[in-house]
Protein backbone atom coordinates (compact mmCIF):
# COMPACT_ATOMS: atom_id res chain seq x y z
CA UNK A 1 0.00 0.00 0.00
CA UNK A 2 1.24 3.56 -0.75
CA UNK A 3 -0.02 7.18 -0.62
CA UNK A 4 -3.13 5.57 1.60
CA UNK A 5 -4.69 4.70 -1.92
CA UNK A 6 -5.58 0.97 -2.60
CA UNK A 7 -6.25 -0.84 -6.09
CA UNK A 8 -8.32 -3.89 -5.97
CA UNK A 9 -8.11 -5.37 -9.15
CA UNK A 10 -11.21 -7.24 -9.68
CA UNK A 11 -10.75 -11.00 -10.93
CA UNK A 12 -14.31 -10.81 -12.91
CA UNK A 13 -11.86 -8.73 -15.44
CA UNK A 14 -9.34 -11.80 -15.65
CA UNK A 15 -9.04 -14.44 -17.84
CA UNK A 16 -10.06 -17.25 -16.39
CA UNK A 17 -8.09 -19.20 -18.46
CA UNK A 18 -4.93 -17.69 -16.80
CA UNK A 19 -6.28 -16.54 -13.61
CA UNK A 20 -2.87 -17.55 -11.77
CA UNK A 21 -1.20 -15.93 -14.02
CA UNK A 22 -2.90 -12.73 -14.26
CA UNK A 23 -2.98 -12.86 -10.00
CA UNK A 24 0.69 -12.63 -9.55
CA UNK A 25 1.06 -9.97 -12.44
CA UNK A 26 -1.25 -7.38 -10.82
CA UNK A 27 0.59 -8.37 -7.40
CA UNK A 28 3.54 -7.90 -9.35
CA UNK A 29 2.14 -4.30 -10.31
CA UNK A 30 1.54 -3.83 -6.67
CA UNK A 31 -2.28 -4.59 -5.82
CA UNK A 32 -3.34 -4.32 -2.16
CA UNK A 33 -6.48 -6.30 -2.27
CA UNK A 34 -7.48 -8.55 -4.52
CA UNK A 35 -11.48 -8.16 -5.16
CA UNK A 36 -14.05 -11.09 -5.52
CA UNK A 37 -17.35 -10.52 -6.81
CA UNK A 38 -20.14 -12.98 -5.79
CA UNK A 39 -23.02 -12.81 -7.64
CA UNK A 40 -26.15 -15.30 -7.16
CA UNK A 41 -28.43 -14.51 -10.03
CA UNK A 42 -30.71 -13.23 -7.95
CA UNK A 43 -29.83 -10.42 -6.16
CA UNK A 44 -27.71 -9.51 -9.54
CA UNK A 45 -28.49 -10.94 -13.06
CA UNK A 46 -25.72 -12.49 -13.11
CA UNK A 47 -23.81 -15.79 -11.72
CA UNK A 48 -20.29 -15.44 -10.47
CA UNK A 49 -17.86 -17.16 -7.85
CA UNK A 50 -18.13 -18.55 -4.64
CA UNK A 51 -16.70 -19.68 -1.59
CA UNK A 52 -13.80 -21.99 -3.85
CA UNK A 53 -12.68 -19.45 -6.03
CA UNK A 54 -11.49 -17.17 -2.27
CA UNK A 55 -9.84 -20.58 -0.93
CA UNK A 56 -8.32 -20.76 -4.70
CA UNK A 57 -7.14 -17.55 -4.70
CA UNK A 58 -5.96 -17.54 -0.83
CA UNK A 59 -3.90 -20.53 -1.90
CA UNK A 60 -1.82 -18.02 -4.29
CA UNK A 61 -1.28 -14.84 -1.81
CA UNK A 62 -1.16 -13.33 1.19
CA UNK A 63 -2.99 -10.00 0.66
CA UNK A 64 -6.67 -9.71 1.63
CA UNK A 65 -9.08 -11.06 -0.30
CA UNK A 66 -11.90 -8.30 -0.74
CA UNK A 67 -15.33 -10.58 -1.29
CA UNK A 68 -17.93 -8.34 -2.57
CA UNK A 69 -21.21 -10.28 -1.92
CA UNK A 70 -24.14 -9.69 -4.60
CA UNK A 71 -26.44 -12.11 -3.32
CA UNK A 72 -29.46 -12.15 -1.15
CA UNK A 73 -29.18 -13.85 2.78
CA UNK A 74 -25.18 -12.38 2.49
CA UNK A 75 -25.95 -14.05 6.03
CA UNK A 76 -25.60 -17.35 5.13
CA UNK A 77 -22.12 -16.83 3.32
CA UNK A 78 -20.28 -15.11 6.06
CA UNK A 79 -19.00 -18.91 7.79
CA UNK A 80 -18.10 -20.12 4.37
CA UNK A 81 -16.42 -16.91 3.63
CA UNK A 82 -14.45 -16.62 6.84
CA UNK A 83 -13.01 -20.48 6.06
CA UNK A 84 -12.02 -19.86 2.70
CA UNK A 85 -9.71 -17.05 3.88
CA UNK A 86 -11.39 -13.84 2.93
CA UNK A 87 -10.40 -10.62 4.49
CA UNK A 88 -13.08 -8.26 3.48
CA UNK A 89 -16.74 -9.31 3.47
CA UNK A 90 -19.28 -6.51 1.85
CA UNK A 91 -23.05 -6.97 1.30
CA UNK A 92 -26.01 -4.90 -0.09
CA UNK A 93 -28.67 -3.55 2.65
CA UNK A 94 -31.63 -4.67 0.67
CA UNK A 95 -30.37 -7.95 0.48
CA UNK A 96 -30.98 -8.80 4.20
CA UNK A 97 -33.31 -7.32 7.00
CA UNK A 98 -30.85 -7.47 9.87
CA UNK A 99 -28.25 -5.32 8.33
CA UNK A 100 -26.38 -4.35 11.67
CA UNK A 101 -26.51 -8.21 12.80
CA UNK A 102 -24.76 -8.94 9.65
CA UNK A 103 -22.13 -6.72 10.01
CA UNK A 104 -21.16 -7.32 13.72
CA UNK A 105 -21.46 -11.38 12.67
CA UNK A 106 -18.38 -10.53 10.06
CA UNK A 107 -16.48 -8.92 12.30
CA UNK A 108 -17.37 -11.64 14.88
CA UNK A 109 -15.45 -13.62 12.85
CA UNK A 110 -12.77 -11.52 12.33
CA UNK A 111 -13.27 -10.15 8.87
CA UNK A 112 -13.61 -6.59 8.38
CA UNK A 113 -17.44 -5.66 7.44
CA UNK A 114 -18.42 -3.74 4.92
CA UNK A 115 -21.71 -2.64 3.38
CA UNK A 116 -22.23 -1.59 -0.62
CA UNK A 117 -24.58 0.94 -2.04
CA UNK A 118 -25.89 0.65 -5.47
CA UNK A 119 -26.42 4.01 -7.44
CA UNK A 120 -30.01 4.22 -6.58
CA UNK A 121 -29.62 3.02 -2.81
CA UNK A 122 -29.65 5.87 -0.71
CA UNK A 123 -26.44 6.90 1.66
CA UNK A 124 -28.96 7.68 4.96
CA UNK A 125 -29.13 3.17 4.49
CA UNK A 126 -25.55 3.19 6.25
CA UNK A 127 -26.27 6.08 8.50
CA UNK A 128 -27.09 3.82 11.37
CA UNK A 129 -24.13 1.38 11.25
CA UNK A 130 -21.61 3.63 10.52
CA UNK A 131 -19.94 2.71 13.88
CA UNK A 132 -20.62 -1.25 12.92
CA UNK A 133 -18.45 -0.68 9.71
CA UNK A 134 -14.72 -0.92 8.34
CA UNK A 135 -15.48 -0.04 5.11
CA UNK A 136 -18.26 1.29 2.37
CA UNK A 137 -18.79 0.79 -0.45
CA UNK A 138 -20.18 3.50 -3.11
CA UNK A 139 -21.30 1.57 -6.36
CA UNK A 140 -20.18 3.87 -9.28
CA UNK A 141 -22.21 1.19 -11.77
CA UNK A 142 -25.05 -0.82 -11.01
CA UNK A 143 -24.18 -4.16 -10.08
CA UNK A 144 -23.87 -7.60 -11.97
CA UNK A 145 -21.52 -6.65 -14.77
CA UNK A 146 -17.85 -5.52 -15.38
CA UNK A 147 -16.97 -3.34 -17.97
CA UNK A 148 -19.70 -0.78 -17.83
CA UNK A 149 -19.48 3.21 -17.65
CA UNK A 150 -18.77 5.24 -14.67
CA UNK A 151 -22.22 6.98 -13.66
CA UNK A 152 -20.87 10.57 -13.27
CA UNK A 153 -23.36 11.45 -10.38
CA UNK A 154 -20.98 9.02 -8.10
CA UNK A 155 -18.89 11.69 -7.44
CA UNK A 156 -21.15 13.80 -5.33
CA UNK A 157 -22.31 10.73 -3.74
CA UNK A 158 -18.61 10.10 -2.52
CA UNK A 159 -18.16 13.63 -1.21
CA UNK A 160 -21.36 13.08 0.52
CA UNK A 161 -19.93 9.65 1.80
CA UNK A 162 -16.77 10.88 3.19
CA UNK A 163 -18.24 13.67 4.98
CA UNK A 164 -20.73 11.22 6.88
CA UNK A 165 -17.27 9.13 7.68
CA UNK A 166 -15.65 11.50 9.06
CA UNK A 167 -18.43 13.68 10.75
CA UNK A 168 -19.12 9.91 12.51
CA UNK A 169 -15.06 9.65 13.34
CA UNK A 170 -14.66 6.38 11.28
CA UNK A 171 -11.52 5.11 10.23
CA UNK A 172 -13.47 3.06 7.79
CA UNK A 173 -11.98 2.18 4.38
CA UNK A 174 -14.48 4.11 1.44
CA UNK A 175 -14.46 2.38 -1.47
CA UNK A 176 -15.96 2.79 -5.48
CA UNK A 177 -16.38 -0.28 -7.74
CA UNK A 178 -17.50 -0.01 -11.54
CA UNK A 179 -16.13 1.88 -14.36
CA UNK A 180 -12.70 2.57 -12.57
CA UNK A 181 -10.08 3.49 -15.32
CA UNK A 182 -7.43 6.08 -15.83
CA UNK A 183 -9.82 8.69 -16.92
CA UNK A 184 -12.57 7.98 -13.67
CA UNK A 185 -10.22 7.31 -10.91
CA UNK A 186 -8.79 11.05 -9.94
CA UNK A 187 -12.43 12.03 -9.70
CA UNK A 188 -13.16 9.31 -7.57
CA UNK A 189 -10.35 9.86 -5.39
CA UNK A 190 -10.97 13.85 -5.28
CA UNK A 191 -14.08 13.19 -3.67
CA UNK A 192 -13.06 11.30 -1.04
CA UNK A 193 -12.76 7.77 -1.97
CA UNK A 194 -9.45 5.62 -0.96
CA UNK A 195 -10.20 2.05 -2.14
CA UNK A 196 -10.12 1.28 -5.62
CA UNK A 197 -11.74 -1.81 -7.59
CA UNK A 198 -10.78 -2.23 -11.36
CA UNK A 199 -11.63 -5.36 -13.64
CA UNK A 200 -11.79 -4.06 -16.95
CA UNK A 201 -9.41 -1.12 -16.82
CA UNK A 202 -6.68 -3.96 -15.31
CA UNK A 203 -7.38 -7.08 -17.11
CA UNK A 204 -7.77 -5.40 -20.73
CA UNK A 205 -4.70 -4.01 -20.65
CA UNK A 206 -2.06 -5.26 -22.44
CA UNK A 207 -0.16 -5.12 -19.24
CA UNK A 208 -2.33 -5.66 -16.20
CA UNK A 209 0.97 -4.77 -13.43
CA UNK A 210 1.84 -1.58 -14.95
CA UNK A 211 -2.42 -0.80 -15.04
CA UNK A 212 -1.95 -1.32 -11.61
CA UNK A 213 0.48 1.82 -10.88
CA UNK A 214 -0.73 4.08 -13.25
CA UNK A 215 -3.98 4.03 -11.80
CA UNK A 216 -2.43 4.52 -8.51
CA UNK A 217 -0.42 7.29 -10.03
CA UNK A 218 -3.53 8.93 -11.19
CA UNK A 219 -4.83 9.33 -7.65
CA UNK A 220 -1.77 11.39 -7.06
CA UNK A 221 -2.54 14.11 -9.77
CA UNK A 222 -5.07 16.86 -9.18
CA UNK A 223 -7.42 17.51 -11.02
C1 LIG B 1 -19.75 -4.90 -10.84
C2 LIG B 1 -18.73 -5.52 -9.94
C3 LIG B 1 -17.38 -4.95 -10.14
C4 LIG B 1 -16.76 -5.24 -11.47
C5 LIG B 1 -16.00 -4.01 -11.85
O1 LIG B 1 -20.97 -5.53 -10.62
O2 LIG B 1 -19.08 -5.31 -8.58
O3 LIG B 1 -16.49 -5.32 -9.10
O4 LIG B 1 -15.90 -6.33 -11.47
O5 LIG B 1 -15.60 -4.16 -13.15
P1 LIG B 1 -15.12 -2.94 -14.05
O6 LIG B 1 -13.94 -2.32 -13.39
O7 LIG B 1 -14.80 -3.60 -15.34
O8 LIG B 1 -16.28 -1.96 -14.15
ZN1 LIG C 1 -17.48 -5.64 -7.01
Amino acid sequence: MSNGVRIAPSILGADLTRLAEQVRAVLAGGADWLHVDVMDGRFVPNLTFGAAMVAALRRLTDVPIDVHLMVVEPERYIEPMAEAGASVLTFHPEATTHVQRQLAAIRQRGLLAGLALNPGSPLALAEEVVGDLDLLLVMTVNPGFGGQTYLPAANEKIQRARALLVGRGSRGFLEVDGGITRETIAAAHAAGADTFVAGNAIFSSRDPAREVSELRRRCLVTV
